[in-house]
């Protein structure tokens, strides 16, 4: 299974932090908004990823996160020239998913829950078996959101959710679950991503390649309620939230979240020496001083 991390946009709604740098490097909280991202990717045990930003922010990118191998990961990267929409990415990615499925997570989208791994390693499993999931977040404001309605189906002896239909900012919406960045795709996406025609708005929409899912009847969702933060990182009042959510967290627990080396120790992708390493290029840090206390055995999940 492949993954894509679309960190491209124009961020217009921070003006003036992204007017020469992404959004996707300023930081939440402690670390860069790309770590988020890349966590919860590799907490799906996906290994190999492609990040899609913009011409000038690509190799800033790179330089931060390089081949991906301090993670026991294999990173690669692409330009989208301009933010034509979301479903570009797997026409720009053909390549590197091959007949591969495909995830697909936003740059800017953090998720953090108590069991979001089994979540990911069932829409892994499902996008392996041929259909694709949606992740849908309970909101309360869903005719601001691209909303799913869904049914519940006995699957193996327990439950799964049949996505019904997708609409784009319902004004009666038929349930509160909004449709959050983060998609499982079967082989066959970038196939699937050509026949997007552009919207109104001149995009390649994700909706569309969702509803084309939907109407060969193979679109699950997940369900991520109490218990679980899924949080975009796009405006200024989202950004702070995000920051102080996590300094909540972190500091209320006493341990850092969503930090792709102690993932990859933990998912015995790097060795004890590695991890040492990595902790040395972070320095005197808190992020250095977490990756240390992991080392050290002082963390024990
Ligand atoms: P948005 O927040 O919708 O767009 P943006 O980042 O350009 O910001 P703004 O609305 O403030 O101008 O994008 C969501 C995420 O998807 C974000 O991480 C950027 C990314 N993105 C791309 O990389 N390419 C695209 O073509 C689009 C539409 C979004």
């Amino acid at each position: 299974m492949k993954g894509i991390i679309l960190a491209g946009g124009s961020g217009t709604r921070l003006y003036p932090l992204t007017l020469v740098t992404s959004k996707q490097l300023l930081p939440v909280y402690n670390k860069p908004m790309i770590y988020y991202p890349l966590s919860t990717l590799m907490l799906a045990h996906i290994k190999e990823v492609l990040i899609i930003s913009t011409p000038e922010d690509t190799p800033r990118i790179e330089r931060l996160l390089g081949d991906g191998s301090k993670l026991g990961m294999k990173l690669s990267y692409a330009v989208q020239e301009k933010p034509e929409g979301l479903a570009q990415a797997f026409l720009i990615g053909k390549d590197f998913i091959g007949d591969e499925p495909c995830a697909m997570i936003l740059g800017d989208n953090i998720f953090y829950g108590n069991g979001l791994g089994a979540k990911l390693g069932e829409a892994k499993r499902t996008a392996e078996a041929g259909r694709a999931t949606v992740f849908g977040y309970y909101v309360e404001d869903p005719e601001r959101f691209g909303i799913m309605d869904f049914e519940q189906k006995e699957h193996q002896g327990g439950y799964c959710y049949r996505v019904r239909s997708v609409e784009e900012k319902p004004q009666h919406p038929k349930s509160n679950y909004a449709i959050v960045g983060l998609y499982f795709y079967p082989s066959g996406v970038a196939g699937m991503a050509q026949k997007v025609r552009p919207s109104a708005r001149g995009e390649l929409e994700i909706t569309s390649l969702n509803e084309m899912y939907l109407e060969n009847g193979i679109l699950d969702a997940q369900l991520l309620g109490r218990g679980f933060t899924w949080m975009d990182a796009g405006t200024f009042d989202s950004l702070r939230k995000a920051a102080n959510f996590v300094c909540m967290i972190e500091q209320y627990q006493g341990m850092s979240i969503s930090a792709p080396e102690e993932i990859a120790y933990r998912y015995h992708w790097i060795t004890k020496e590695q991890l040492a390493e990595s902790a040395e290029r972070y320095g005197k840090s808190p992020y250095g001083e977490h990756l240390r206390a992991v080392l050290e055995n002082k963390i024990v999940i």
